[in-house]
């Protein structure tokens, strides 16, 4: 059985009359990748940075590797990295200088030229940190994050900000660190990255978890099952299937049917065939996380890819308790 690295039970986090973290529950295991996934304002970065010993909590307990966040702070934060969202190194230093300055704050530090060869740094090594692409930043900050040989590794939305081939690249650092045995804590809005990368997820809205366990445990308890979409779909493919599906959606020349049990795709099949008419093909789709959320809060999470441009985020905040 796997050992359990982190607890967080009935957690609260207030900034004074305003709730922003409202009793969740969660455990992660040692070697898991966790994720939170919610929208800006839901709550992910409170409580990672509760969890990290940066922000105090108003309720509930945190255990991390068995400590107290209320009781060990020093303790924990020696065996955990952190990339925080809004990131920022030194410019004027280098990669290498950067790591081995942040390093210098623990008893217990790794090489850089380590760290940098992990992260596919090496080209990059002598490179002042400000002539970085938003990637090669984030990258060193995972560099960073991992100076002092951490079991636990918090990665506050690593891609926001970032270019698709950007993203990518983190996304690989991500399962990589995962392949080393770490434990990654990540936090996202996208949910892509958090059904590619998670072993295991929370979807977090206002405060509150609406869905907890693997991305396929969420899909098939919240999920609305899988769709057949049937591309330009003439006149008589179309009046034939609205007689059987009469709910099905029409988008542009396109039919859109759920499939509500086994049988349904051979029905669509023989009633396209019976009609006579014409189309140009039939794709089945599995439902993602993006519709459980859309389903759970009538809202959708971002779908669109980030603006490509590089090594901004994308608001600041106010930050501490
Ligand atoms: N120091 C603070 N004082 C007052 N309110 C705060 C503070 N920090 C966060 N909040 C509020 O708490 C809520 C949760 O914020 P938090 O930063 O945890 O969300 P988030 O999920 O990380 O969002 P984002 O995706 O934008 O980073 C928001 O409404 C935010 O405005
Ligand atoms: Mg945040």
């Amino acid at each position: 059985m796997s050992d359990t690295v982190i607890e967080v039970e009935g957690l609260v986090k207030k900034y004074g009359d305003f709730t922003a973290v409202d009793g969740i529950n969660f455990t992660v295991n040692a070697g898991e990748v966790f994720s939170l996934l919610g929208p800006n304002g839901a709550g992910k970065t409170t409580t990672v940075e509760i969890m990290e010993c940066l922000r105090t909590l108003t309720g509930g307990r945190v255990h991390i590797l068995g400590m107290d966040v209320t009781k060990d702070a020093l303790k924990i934060k020696n065996r955990i990295g952190v990339l925080p969202q809004d990131f920022n190194a030194f410019e004027l230093l280098t990669v290498k200088e950067n790591i081995e300055y942040f390093g210098g704050m623990f008893d217990r530090q790794l090489p850089a030229d380590d760290l940098i060869k992990a992260m596919d740094l090496t080209e990059k090594r002598d490179e002042y940190f400000k002539n970085l692409s938003g990637g090669l930043k984030q990258r060193t900050g995972v560099a960073i994050s991992m100076v002092n040989d951490p079991e636990i590794i918090f990665l506050d939305e690593p891609t926001t900000g970032l270019d698709p081939r950007a993203r990518r690249d983190v996304w690989a650092v991500v399962k990589g660190l995962r392949e080393r045995g770490k434990t990654v804590i990540l936090t996202t809005h996208y949910m892509e990255e958090a059904e590619v990368l998670s072993d295991r997820l929370g979807i977090i809205d206002h405060g509150k978890f609406i869905a907890l366990g693997t991305p396929r445990q969420i899909i098939d308890t919240h999920g609305t099952g899988s769709r057949c979409i049937i591309s330009n779909c003439d006149n008589s493919c179309s009046t034939t299937l609205k007689e059987q599906w009469p709910t099905l959606e029409s988008k542009g020349g396109d039919i859109i049917i759920r499939l509500e049990n086994k049988n349904a795709l051979p029905e669509i099949i023989y009633a396209l065939d019976r009609s006579g008419g014409n189309y140009d093909q039939i794709q089945v789709t599995r439902p993602t996380l993006e519709d459980v959320f859309l389903a759970l809060t009538g809202k959708k999470l971002a779908t669109e890819e980030p603006e490509p441009e590089i090594g901004k985020k994308k608001r600041s905040k106010r930050r501490g308790d």
